[in-house]
């Protein structure tokens, strides 16, 4: 944990590279009930539909996102922030990336799926404009939890600037 914790504008957001894993497996395993093995990143950085991204402050790793493209869709298949640097607006700052960057591509659409328990990653969706498309039954193993379906139709323009000083 950071002595101090600064807000968001001295992060920036980079292409993973395979230095990086490390740290992003860490923060992975702090994240989720089922995390991926570190082997399922190490595939992720040479897949050639994907895009992975990472949130640094200075040499540390904060945070993680993952596209996959599908044509003009992508899908977001992961996204994590440390627990240390949450609510500073990291989770925010790697979805307008993820989408500015659809949008450089022309993607039409970005959709992902959430634990329907999962309220503050659904709170932070919901405020980048995406909305509820469906609910998948017993999506994940092995709880059998469902999913929500969120989808996002990639705005043309900006609907609003970026603004790294938010916290
Ligand atoms: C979801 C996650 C990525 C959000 O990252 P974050 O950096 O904390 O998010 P931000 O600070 O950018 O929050 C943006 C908005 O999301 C919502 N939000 C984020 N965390 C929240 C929480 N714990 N409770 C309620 N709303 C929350 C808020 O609306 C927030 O805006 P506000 O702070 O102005 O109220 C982070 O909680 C995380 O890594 N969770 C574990 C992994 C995960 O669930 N990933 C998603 C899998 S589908």
């Amino acid at each position: 944990m950071p002595l101090f914790m600064p807000g968001n504008a001295d992060i920036t957001i980079r292409t993973a590279r395979p230095e990086d894993l490390k740290a992003v497996h860490e923060i992975e395993l702090l994240s989720f009930p089922r995390p991926w093995p570190r082997t399922a990143f190490e595939a992720e950085i040479l897949h050639p539909f994907s895009e992975f991204w990472v949130a640094v402050h200075g040499q540390t790793v904060v945070g993680y996102a993952i596209l996959r493209c599908y044509e003009t869709t992508g899908h977001l298949i992961n996204i994590a922030v440390h627990p240390d640097w949450r609510r500073r607006g990291i989770g925010r700052r790697l979805l307008e990336w993820v989408i500015d960057w659809a949008r450089s591509r022309r993607l039409l659409a970005i959709y992902l799926e959430v634990r329907v328990s999962n309220l503050p990653a659904q709170r932070l969706y919901e405020r980048m404009g995406f909305v509820r498309a469906g609910r998948i039954k017993h999506y994940y193993t092995p709880d059998g939890e469902d999913a929500w379906v969120y989808r996002l139709v990639v705005p043309r323009h900006r609907t609003s600037p970026s603004n790294p000083s938010k916290s």
